[in-house]
């Protein structure tokens, strides 16, 4: 009997329908069991960490970790309770290590990259954006990009960048003047400083001259987009799983930032793009202009914040750069300059600690990772190394959560231990603009202080600000602050910086 017959009768297709359930039910039954009996095992292997209190044995810690002030404060009880490492997990599906302590975070970064896998909890929602690059990337494929990329941050590319550095600021600036000119008492920072972190690395890394600064910037708008949808994803796990995230109002509007992103990440893609394909310069224009530009915002906006609320600090950072521009007709920041602005630095590095732009990293390890007190992490199990938790983590800081930039005089750093300050992460899998990314600080820091007194300012929407105790973290896929940073920038010497 042939089957199409068979299927027409009654008969025939209730048989088939039951052989299609039978199967389906099979299906499901062996891929549950598979999951619990994976979650039993990974619950056995990681019992040697202490567990803060579950929603249930099944979801774990599921809908407990958030993307807010209160996260951070979360994270803070516990630094404080667990002192170096706890499990988590989110439901029968990931199985985390969080680990906050210099001891217990080094051996994890300084692994060989080999063993080293980024995960997909955290990476894999940024792969449609940033495409399998250096960020994303594992193993030999790794290596290679690195060694292709890694010349382009050499200190003699890096010294041509400074004459850059200094032209976006400058039209950072006039638009400052200008906005202050026209009445405005007070700016919001990430704002404007978005937008000159990317004028400038575009033009740093893609001789692009894009005029971000002054046009409406339909790519920044997409950035944002992309990073808090990227967020809110984490956060359901159902939107993990692709086929029913994009058919998602949210998986829409992340697919148009998407278009909007790539488009400009081809326009400016013929970077020198030797050993690399016409697909592998694209992922890495676009991972460098996310991880280059909103990271240094983040640090850029934080420091001048820092230095508003603690203005005794503010006028000596003043004082040392109008010590080096003495005698000099123009405000220009030179590659010599950068080494001899120490406390400066000073502060760009407490800002660094107290308000690090990447809160969290985390890996995966093709085996068992040995940790101090007989700990193993078994391979698989995603290690969340929190700088967050590390740089406020009171076994190692004295008042973490004050801004005391002497922990950072050169003549101490033998108190601090290895891996206590890790804003760029470390080992191996390190970020590769650091560089890069202090030399902008210190131009920029350096110049807007020579030009600016900043105090906290006020959203004038909302009435809450930068007044003490006014700001509202908020932990994206770099530390912002909730309805803005806002500061009061006041021109000092008006009219002799007219002319410029
Ligand atoms: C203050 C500014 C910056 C901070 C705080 C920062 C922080 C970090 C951190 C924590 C990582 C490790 C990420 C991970 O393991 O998942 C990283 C990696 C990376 N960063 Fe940065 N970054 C900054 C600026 C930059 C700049 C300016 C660029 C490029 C122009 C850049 C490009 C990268 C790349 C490509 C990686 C991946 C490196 C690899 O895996 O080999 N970053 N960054």
């Amino acid at each position: 009997m042939s089957l199409l017959p068979l299927v027409l009768s009654w008969t025939g297709l209730g048989q088939v329908l039951l052989v299609l359930g039978s199967g389906l039910g099979a299906v499901v039954a062996f891929w549950t069991t598979r999951l619990l009996l994976r979650h039993a095992w990974y619950t056995h292997r990681l019992s040697c960490f202490s567990k803060p209190r579950a929603n249930s044995w099944l979801l774990g810690h599921l809908g407990q970790m958030q993307s807010s002030e209160e996260g951070l404060l979360q994270v803070d009880d516990l630094v404080h309770k667990y002192k170096h490492s706890c499990s988590w997990f989110l439901g029968p599906f990931y199985h985390l290590v969080r680990l906050f302590h210099p001891d217990y975070v080094k051996p994890l970064l300084m692994a060989p990259a080999s063993i080293t896998m980024k995960d997909e909890l955290i990476y894999g929602h940024l792969r449609p954006w940033l495409g399998q690059s250096l960020l994303l990337c594992n193993g030999e494929e790794w290596s290679r990009r690195r060694r292709l990329l890694t010349p382009a941050f050499h200190f003699d590319i890096l010294k041509n960048y400074v004459a850059k550095f200094n032209t976006s600021t400058n039209t950072l600036h006039d638009k400052w003047r200008q906005v202050v000119a026209e009445g405005s008492t007070a700016l919001e920072m990430f704002d404007h400083i978005t937008l000159m972190t990317l004028d400038s690395l575009l033009k740093c890394a893609f001789s692009y001259d894009s005029d971000c600064q002054r046009s409406v910037s339909e790519y920044v708008s997409a950035v944002v987009e992309l990073s808090d949808l990227i967020i809110e994803r984490r956060h359901k796990i159902l939107h993990h799983w692709d086929w029913f995230y994009w058919r998602t109002e949210q998986g829409k509007r992340f697919r148009k930032a998407l278009g909007v992103v790539h488009g400009y990440g081809s326009r400016t893609g013929d970077a020198d793009g030797q050993g690399l394909t016409d697909e592998e310069v694209q992922a890495e224009a676009n991972t460098f202009m996310f991880a280059g530009h909103d990271t240094t915002a983040s640090a850029i906006s934080w420091t001048l914040y820092n230095l508003a609320r603690h203005d005794h600090y503010q006028d000596k950072c003043r004082q040392e750069v109008m010590d080096l521009m003495q005698g000099r007709d123009r405000h220009q920041i030179e590659w010599e300059d950068l080494s001899n602005l120490p406390f400066t630095t000073m502060c760009i590095r407490e800002s660094l600690r107290l308000h690090a732009p990447v809160q969290a990293v985390t890996r995966t390890y093709t085996r068992d990772m040995e940790l101090p007190g007989h700990r193993t992490v078994p391979a698989g199990a995603i290690c969340l190394v929190s700088i967050y938790g590390t740089h406020h983590n009171p076994a190692v800081w004295t008042d973490p959560h004050e801004f005391r930039p002497q922990r950072f005089d050169p003549t101490r750093t033998a108190d601090r231990p290895s891996h206590a300050f890790i804003p760029f992460s470390s080992g191996p899998r390190n970020c590769i603009g650091q560089k890069f990314a202090l030399a902008q600080l210190r131009v920029v820091v350096a110049l807007t202080l020579l030009r600016f007194r900043l105090t906290p300012g006020e959203n004038p929407d909302l009435g809450t600000g930068t007044r003490p105790g006014g700001v509202r973290r908020l932990p994206q896929l770099v530390l912002r602050a909730e309805g803005g940073l806002w500061l009061r920038v006041e021109p000092l010497n008006p009219e002799e910086l007219e002319d410029e």
